[in-house]
């Protein structure tokens, strides 16, 4: 099944979130349904608050970039109740858009290196040091779980260059090339 992605604006997306275990209904449904959404919208990370679920648990698939960059090939995780335990200092510039915020791009400044605690999909633990795209997408998708989205790291000169498309989020005057779910 193919959800509605949750636009910025919606509640769900600024919520605290909780964890979830083995138990959850239907989980590897679940993570299918979530793939399945992400890549109908031709995104690279999905977290669940995008669906509307208020629960610690995000998907990201980046075979896409393979073609130009081998380190990618394969990496296909889901990461149930995640905890990211170690920020690097050192800091990084990158380019980020959302699925939740069609038609944004922007420089967000994150920390190079990571280290995160997480279950797969087989509620198997792992701790994990991760660097450069792989843990800018991380951290992207582990704001989710922290009702934050990316936008609220950008400048606040350029949030207001961004000011009217963000407000046309909100009031759900956007049209879209995936099905979206707006707050009004
Ligand atoms: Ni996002």
């Amino acid at each position: 099944m193919i959800y509605p992605i949750v636009v910025y604006g919606c509640p769900v997306l600024r919520e605290q979130t909780q964890n979830i275990d083995a138990n959850y209904p239907n989980l590897q449904q679940l993570i299918d349904d979530m793939f399945a959404t992400m890549y109908n919208a031709e995104g690279i990370g999905l977290a669940a608050p995008q669906i509307g679920l208020s629960i610690r648990m995000f998907v990201i698939d980046l075979e896409v970039l393979a073609e130009d960059d081998p380190q990618f090939k394969g990496f296909k995780k889901v990461f149930i109740n995640p905890q990211i335990i170690e920020f690097g200092e050192e800091l990084e510039s990158c380019d980020e858009g959302c699925l939740s915020v069609p038609g944004v791009s922007e420089s967000v400044k994150r920390p190079k290196k990571i280290r995160i605690q997480y279950l797969d999909e087989k509620m198997e633990a792992h701790d994990e040091v991760y660097e450069n795209y792989k843990a800018r997408v991380i951290q992207h998708e582990y704001d989710h779980l922290e009702g934050k989205v990316f936008v609220d790291r950008i400048s606040p000169i350029r949030r207001q260059m961004n000011r009217s498309k963000l407000s046309s989020m909100v009031s759900g005057k956007i049209r879209c090339r995936y099905r979206i779910k707006t707050a009004k």
